[in-house]
């Protein structure tokens, strides 16, 4: 049994809103294996971004412990935080976040940049990405010249650029058609095999068939898939 890619304990995000305390994770424990695809789901509200965006050490816990490969995140400086994201992560968006004046190449290499990639290499490595997501021959597309599938394949080969061990995908397929969606799925599910972590949010019932883990969030809790099914169940008041 290897141990686990990211573990949490105690985890939890919670804001100050006035007189209130919006708990958007409130204690959760898990341990997420490597090479596992996990489907993260849970309602409106439920905390499932917040869970992604501190694994993914865009936001930090107010508590708890974080270990992500084995890194401590609730630990590190924020230089260290934005080395780790850029040599673990790659994110993928419900709403892609394209660049719209770049060229779905330029999109794809522009990451690079940072990483100091020379510019020929930034833009053979693009390519390459945009071949691996069958986008080869729209690489001089703008976003608005590409559907929205399209749109998110770009997105995912950004987010491969750094070769990253973790993919993390809030709602990939939620501003998609099923067709698309499920397109991207596939996408995901490949990475997958290819030995990456993959965890996605997801509302789509359908997707869990892709998961070798699921976890269901209520209220910025963990629950079981019993409980998670009972409260969604519910008739609305
Ligand atoms: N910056 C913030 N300040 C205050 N409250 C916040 C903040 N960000 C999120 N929240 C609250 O935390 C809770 C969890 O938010 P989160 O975005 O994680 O939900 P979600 O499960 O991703 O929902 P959705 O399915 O709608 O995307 C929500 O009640 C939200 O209003
Ligand atoms: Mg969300």
């Amino acid at each position: 049994m290897d141990a686990p890619l990211i573990r949490a304990h105690s985890l939890s995000k919670h804001y100050p809103m006035g007189q209130t305390l919006v708990r958007a994770l409130d204690g959760v424990d898990v341990d997420i294996p490597p090479r596992s695809f996990t489907v993260v789901m849970g309602p409106s509200g439920s905390g499932k971004s917040t869970l992604l965006h501190l694994i993914g050490g865009l936001d930090r816990p107010t508590s708890g412990l974080l270990e992500v490969n084995g890194q401590r995140l609730e630990a590190l400086d924020e230089n260290h935080l934005a080395l780790f994201r850029r040599q673990t992560v790659g994110f993928i968006f419900q709403a892609f976040n394209l660049i719209q004046s770049m060229s779905a190449l330029e999109n794809v290499a522009f990451p690079m940049q940072f990483a100091g990639v020379a510019s020929a290499e930034r833009r053979r490595r693009a390519l390459a990405l945009l071949e691996r997501v069958g986008l080869a021959e729209r690489a001089h597309h703008r976003p608005n010249e590409l559907s929205g599938g399209e749109q998110q394949r770009v997105a995912i080969a950004r987010a491969l650029v750094n070769d990253p061990l973790l993919i993390l995908a809030d709602e990939p397929t939620g501003n998609l058609d099923t067709a698309s969606g499920a397109g991207i799925m596939q996408l995901l599910f490949e990475l997958y095999r290819s030995g990456r972590t993959v965890l996605v949010v997801t509302h789509d019932p359908r997707m869990t068939r892709f998961a070798t883990h699921r976890l269901f969030l209520l209220d910025g809790k963990i629950v079981s898939e019993s409980e998670y099914q009972a409260a969604v169940m519910q008739p609305a008041l």
